[in-house]
């Protein structure tokens, strides 16, 4: 398996710790996404990728109709155990377990990246209503606040993390053209401890060696005591979340 395959499989190791973890979804985000539907209440949505639910829940929160799936077994299992009134399905992003046309939106959080675009892309086609919106989301560190900048060197693994520009990523002629927007959100942590926990839940520190993750386990905890914002007790991380919408058009 490829690095790249293996960090796409490899979150289910920390199922237990993305769910405690990892921050949600600013509810802004969800509402901007759905706008073109007009009506925004009660929508058959599905989340793709779908993970611990930590998207999903913001989508029941919002009153949606909402379908789940997610190909690994124990991130599917975190999801089910802390998401009611949802239909969580197994399921990849490249062969939707869902009939055609049946829905009004799909969203995908901090995941996109992971598929085979080209085969994706036809497939949350295949599913949504003509005039149904794609929504690509994900939640990043806000790179200009100094200490974040700073513990971002201080984390770095010997598996870079590089994104492509997601708007070449979710082209394709079955969409319209993709809008962006960006919306501030923060994370709250308790400790330096638990800021330390989310970023092991990244898959570039899930996949390196136990010794290596060690050592920046080590470095991250004695920065984040002695910087003033983090080393007294709770804060919150400055975060921003990154959203394209696409509208399905009639063929
Ligand atoms: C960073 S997690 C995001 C989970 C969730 N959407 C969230 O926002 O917390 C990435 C998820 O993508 C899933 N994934 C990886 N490759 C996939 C694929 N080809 N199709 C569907 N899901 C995939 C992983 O199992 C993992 O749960």
């Amino acid at each position: 398996m490829d690095l790249h395959a293996r960090r796409a499989d490899s979150f289910g190791a920390q199922a237990e710790a993305y769910a405690e973890h990892r921050p949600d979804y600013p509810v802004a985000a969800i509402r901007w996404a759905l706008e073109p539907l007009g009506k925004t209440e009660q929508l058959d949505v599905l989340d793709l990728a779908a993970g611990t639910g930590k998207l999903t829940a913001g989508l029941v929160a919002e009153g949606h109709r909402v379908t789940a799936v997610e190909p690994n077994e124990q991130m599917l299992s975190e999801l089910v155990r802390r998401v009611h009134g949802v239909r969580a399905l197994p399921g990849h992003a490249e062969h939707i377990p869902v009939p055609d046309q049946t829905l009004d939106a799909v969203f995908v959080g901090t995941a996109f990246h992971w598929f085979d675009q080209e085969k994706a892309l036809p497939e949350i086609a295949r599913v949504l209503r003509p005039g149904g919106v794609l929504a690509a989301l994900w939640i990043d560190t806000v790179p200009d606040v100094e200490w974040m900048a700073e513990l971002e060197n201080v984390s770095r693994s010997s598996v870079e993390d590089r994104r492509e520009d997601p708007t070449g990523i979710i082209t394709h002629p079955s969409f319209g053209p993709p809008e962006h927007a960006t919306f501030p959100h923060v994370h709250r942590r308790e400790s330096p401890e638990a800021l330390v926990a989310t970023t092991n839940t990244y898959s570039r520190m899930i996949v390196i060696d136990d010794e290596e993750r060690a050592a920046i386990n080590e470095k991250m905890l004695a920065f984040l005591r002695e910087r003033p914002e983090t080393s007294n007790g709770p804060f919150d991380v400055p975060l921003r979340s990154e959203v394209y919408r696409m509208v399905r058009v009639s063929e």
